[in-house]
C-alpha cells in the first residue's frame, strides 16, 4: 500500500473555478500541497494572487486565470485557456452564483444568472473539457454542489435547482465516461463559514451562531478547510471505482 500512489497528484494538473477564496481557494491548496500543480480561477486578474502566494510559500507551483463564467462560452474558453498551459486531469467546478429569494419573490434576471454561471458554465466546460480527458485516457471531475441540490430551503430555490441540475449532468456524463477512466462525482457541503455568509454571520453574530448551532447535527458551520480531504480522494487515483455519485459534507444533517 503506497498512500503517495493512492492520494498523491504529482503530474497532475489541477483547474479549480472560484479558487480566489472560500471553499475554491482551500481545495485548491489541498491539491498543490498534494503535488497538482493548481491553475487558480476568480473573476478578476490577479484576484488569486493571495492564494497563489500561499500555494508557493508552501512548495507547490500556481497560474492564475480569470474570467465571468456568467457570459456565454465563457466554460469553454476557460477550458481552452487552461489546457494551453497543460492538459487538465482534474477539474474542480466550484464557482458559483447564489442568489437568496423565495419563488414569489424570484426576478427572471437573477434565476437566468444563476442557471448561466451555476449550470450554463458546467455544461460548456464539460462539453470542452471531457472529451480530451477521455483521449488521455485519465479525469477526474468533482463538481461542489449543495445540501440544498437534495434537501432545498424555499429561500434559495433557484440555486437550489441549479446544483441539483449540476449533479444531475455529472451523473450522466459519468455514465458516458466510466469506460475512458474519466469519474464524475459531486462534493456537496452543507454551511460553511466564508464570504458568501459573512454578511450574515457579521450582521447578526447572535442569530447566526443560533441558526448553526440548531442546523446540523454538530451545531456549527464548517470551515473551507474540512473540504479539502474529500476533494484530494475525488481528485486522485484513490477514487477508482467511484463515480456519479455525491459526497455529502455537512456535519449532519
Ligand atoms: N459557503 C457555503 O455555505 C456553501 C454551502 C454549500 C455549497 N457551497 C458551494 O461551494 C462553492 C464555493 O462556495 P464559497 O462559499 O466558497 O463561495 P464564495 O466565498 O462566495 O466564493 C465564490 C468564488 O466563485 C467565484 N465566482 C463567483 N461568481 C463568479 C462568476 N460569475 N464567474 C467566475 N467566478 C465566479 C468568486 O470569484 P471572485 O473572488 O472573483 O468574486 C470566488 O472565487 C460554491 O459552488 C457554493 O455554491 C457553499
Amino acid at each position: 500500500m503506497n498512500l503517495e500512489t493512492l492520494f498523491g497528484l504529482k503530474g497532475r494538473t489541477a483547474l479549480v473555478t472560484g479558487s480566489s477564496r472560500g471553499i475554491g481557494a482551500a481545495i485548491a491548496e489541498g491539491l498543490a500541497a498534494a503535488g497538482a500543480h493548481v491553475i487558480l480561477h476568480g473573476t478578476k486578474t490577479s484576484g488569486a494572487a493571495v492564494v497563489h502566494q500561499r500555494i508557493v510559500e508552501n512548495g507547490g507551483t500556481a497560474q492564475e486565470l480569470a474570467s465571468d463564467l456568467s457570459a456565454p462560452g465563457a466554460g469553454r474558453d476557460l477550458i481552452e485557456q487552461a489546457e494551453a498551459i497543460a492538459p487538465v486531469d482534474i477539474l474542480v467546478i466550484n464557482a458559483s452564483a447564489q442568489i437568496n429569494a423565495t419563488l414569489p419573490d424570484l426576478k427572471l434576471e437573477d434565476l437566468a444568472f444563476q442557471v448561466a454561471v451555476n449550470f450554463g458554465s458546467t455544461v460548456d466546460m464539460l462539453q470542452t473539457a471531457l472529451p480530451l480527458m477521455a483521449a488521455r485516457k485519465w479525469g477526474r471531475v468533482v463538481s461542489i454542489g449543495s445540501i440544498n441540490q437534495l434537501r432545498p430551503k424555499g429561500i434559495v430555490t433557484a440555486y437550489a435547482a441549479t446544483k441539483a441540475a449540476q449533479h444531475n449532468l455529472i451523473q450522466s456524463q459519468a455514465r458516458d465516461y466510466a469506460k475512458d477512466n474519466v469519474l464524475l462525482n459531486t462534493l456537496a457541503p452543507g454551511l460553511i463559514d466564508t464570504d458568501r455568509n459573512a454578511h450574515r454571520r457579521d450582521e447578526d453574530p447572535e442569530g447566526w451562531a443560533e441558526y448553526a448551532r440548531t442546523l446540523n447535527w454538530m451545531g456549527r458551520a464548517g470551515q473551507s478547510e474540512e473540504m479539502v480531504g474529500a476533494a484530494i480522494f475525488l481528485s486522485s487515483q484513490a477514487c477508482s471505482f467511484m463515480t456519479g455519485e455525491a459526497v455529502f459534507l455537512t456535519g449532519g444533517y
